[in-house]
């Protein structure tokens, strides 16, 4: 019961690796808004994780619908303590063929989402003069450019670089920023990638996931709970010290 009595809220929660952090914080002892663009997912999901956790409607393309999921989640518990960073969309395609659409929705949600959810929350934890925490998603992906995903790993740099500014700036009000970096973790996201590298690697489906989950040195892909340990340990009283860091949970695909 390592998060007993905090108030956390998670976007993109209602599936994948949101949703296992949800119902791993709810077994710490936490209270979830399940945020999400998918108010029925989110509802069903908070439906099935039970009586703490709760469903909130949030795009976070939006400030109103950011404001008023954080006001949500204030006048349930009382304040937020922890922020999960976790919503965002993926795309690829050749570098000539990248469309302006594509470019604006993944840099409003998984940039602009980011940065303006997490000014939010940290409005709300300086207002209330308790501290608080903040885990960005960030992605092996950040690391390092690929070549189809060009801009899906130009918005992972730019979480890891809002953590580390957001980090040095927060750490004065007691609010720690940090994020992680996953390798591949296998869920309803990686199937959508596998099917466009299908497409623009002209592969059968399910190759790319098998190939992947084989380079990657522990040998397999990634599960979301693979990632539950770290995102409990940033938001306990353990990570205090820890300010502005993006950490790799990824199998030992990348080292920094
Ligand atoms: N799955 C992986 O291999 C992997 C690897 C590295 C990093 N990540 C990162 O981990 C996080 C979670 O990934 P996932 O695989 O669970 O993704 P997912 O696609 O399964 O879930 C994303 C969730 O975000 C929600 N969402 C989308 N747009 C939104 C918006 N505008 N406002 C609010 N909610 C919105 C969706 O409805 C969905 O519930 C993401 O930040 C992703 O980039 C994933």
């Amino acid at each position: 019961m390592r998060l007993q009595g905090k108030s956390a809220l998670i976007t993109g929660s209602a599936r994948g690796i949101g949703r296992t952090f949800a119902e791993t914080y709810v077994r710490e002892g936490a209270s979830v808004a399940i945020a999400d663009i998918n108010l029925d997912a989110a509802r069903k999901t908070a439906a099935e994780i039970g009586p703490a956790a709760y469903a909130v409607e949030l795009d976070v393309t939006h400030l109103s619908s950011i404001d008023a999921a954080v006001k949500a989640v204030e006048e349930k518990t009382g304040g937020l303590d922890i922020l999960i960073n976790n919503a965002a969309l993926f795309d690829m395609a050749p570098i000539v063929e990248i469309p302006k659409s594509s470019y604006d929705k993944l840099f409003s949600v998984n940039v602009a989402g980011t940065l303006f959810m997490l000014q939010a929350a940290a409005k709300s934890m300086i207002a209330r003069g308790k501290g608080g925490r903040i885990i960005n998603m960030a992605s092996q992906a950040g690391r390092r450019g690929e070549a189809l995903v060009a801009v899906y790993c130009a918005t992972k740099a730019a979480v890891i670089s809002l953590t580390q500014s957001a980090g040095l700036d927060l750490i004065k009000h007691g609010i720690n920023v940090n994020a992680i970096a996953p390798g591949v973790v296998d869920g309803e996201h990686w199937d959508h990638v596998d099917a466009l590298f299908a497409k623009y690697e002209n592969r059968p489906r399910g190759e790319k996931k098998r190939l992947v989950g084989e380079a990657v040195p522990f040998g397999r892909m990634g599960t979301a709970e693979d990632l539950t340990g770290m995102a409990v340990f940033l938001a306990s009283a353990e990570s205090k010290y820890i300010v502005a860091q993006t950490y790799n949970v990824d199998g030992g695909q990348w080292m920094s």
